[in-house]
């Protein structure tokens, strides 16, 4: 069938191809690379593995596959198949350099080399089992201490009342505990695949404040935090009520929980203002506590992350995840600003009616659509 295909059209084919391919004659000298492969492998010589495993291929006759990590960081899937050419290598694919010329004539195998990027999915891997790991590590927890409760109450089945009002509590908080990380990890993962129920509709946006604010003054009150209603301007936005409500409320808790210095708690103050500014509506969450450092802050939004989990504080690190994908879901964006000892600011802007209808719509109105259909 490839009766006269010209070395031209072959390499224009072989340059189509996004997998990386590679020639190497018998002294290991590079007789072919594919578009792909220039890209992948510019200098196939330099990685001491690739020709490690080239050699044994072209001694042992055996083909080998498996992965080789770069130097930037990149990880490539490689396949090293032994090559025999019936003529020789001297005529072999293309013009000779000196080095080829001589290499020419050189008897026995060579081998052929593929190559795929694979860095993304190596990245996924790492990411699901850290993922995984976290997860094990937040039920475990709570389940130890719910079974150890469980057994001294079994074992001690009539302990003094107090006792046994405060293991029953134990029991109750833990149970409590494991039921809101489950709803947290059914809310982020129906958020990341696109199929939480966003209803967006048009928002008072000053209106989203009351709510959050009376779920967490009991906390307030019971940690000694003043908590304040600051200004709060009018602005029309398009969004998903509840979804904004669990916004805010997950940052005014944050501000209460975590910006406690342990010094001075009964000065922590957390103020929810709002209006518009620079043409979209901005929610700005402050405390005057203990702040995050320049280290953390890019990282407190990723999942599972705290910064210094302790005692009292037991929060799995889902909260602030979930405010950056309802967050991007509504086209805004979420920052923060913070000094150590200080206090830190979380900004939640989000986009204007006006400005929402001109331009594109919020990203999650398409989904809405598509499942209402
Ligand atoms: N206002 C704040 N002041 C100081 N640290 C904060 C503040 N907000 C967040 N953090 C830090 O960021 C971390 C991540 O916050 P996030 O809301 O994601 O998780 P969490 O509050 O620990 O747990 P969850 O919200 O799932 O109950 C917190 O553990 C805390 O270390
Ligand atoms: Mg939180």
């Amino acid at each position: 069938m490839t009766k006269g295909l010209s070395p031209a059209l072959l390499t224009a084919v072989l340059d189509r191809l996004e997998e990386a391919v590679l020639v190497l004659d018998p002294r290991q000298q590079v007789r072919f690379a594919n578009a792909a492969a220039a890209q992948l492998l510019p200098q196939p010589r330099r990685l001491p593995l690739l020709l490690r495993r080239s050699a044994e291929v072209m001694a042992s006759g055996q083909p080998w596959s498996g992965r080789m990590p770069l130097p930037d960081e990149r990880t490539l899937q490689l396949r090293i198949s032994p090559l025999a050419l019936r003529g020789g290598w001297a005529g072999a694919l293309g013009a000779p350099s000196p080095a080829e010329r001589q290499a020419a004539g050189a008897a026995g195998r060579g081998c052929l080399v593929s190559a795929r990027d694979i860095t993304a999915a190596v990245r996924l891997e790492t990411t699901r089992r850290d993922f995984i790991a976290a997860i094990s590590h937040e039920l475990r927890t709570p389940l130890a201490s719910i079974q150890g409760y469980a057994e001294m109450l079994a074992q001690k089945p009539e302990p003094p009342a107090a006792d046994r009002a405060a293991w029953l509590a134990v029991i109750a908080d833990n149970a409590g505990r494991l039921a809101r990380l489950i709803g947290d990890l059914a809310t982020l993962s129906s958020l990341e695949t696109g199929t939480y129920p966003f209803h967006f509709a048009a928002l008072e946006a000053a209106a989203l404040a009351a709510p959050a604010l009376a779920v967490v003054t009991p906390l307030a009150r019971e940690r000694g935090v003043t908590l304040r209603q600051g200004a709060l301007g009018p602005g029309q936005i398009r969004g998903d009520a509840p979804a904004l409500e669990r916004v805010l409320l997950n940052l005014l808790e944050n501000a209460i929980l975590h910006g406690h210095s342990p010094v001075e708690t009964h000065r922590l103050r957390v103020e929810l203002s709002g209006g518009v500014r620079q043409g979209a509506y901005e929610f700005l969450v402050r405390d005057t506590g203990a702040g995050i450092s320049t280290r953390d802050q890019p990282r407190i939004f990723e999942r599972f992350y705290r910064v210094q989990p302790a005692p009292g504080r037991s929060g799995s690190g889902l909260g602030l995840a979930l405010v950056k994908h309802i967050v991007h879901e509504h086209s805004g964006e979420v920052t923060v600003e913070s000094t150590l000892g200080a206090g830190s600011a979380f900004r939640v802007r989000l986009p204007l009616v006006e400005r929402a209808s001109r331009s594109a719509q919020p990203s999650g109105a398409p989904r809405q659509e598509k499942a209402a259909s």
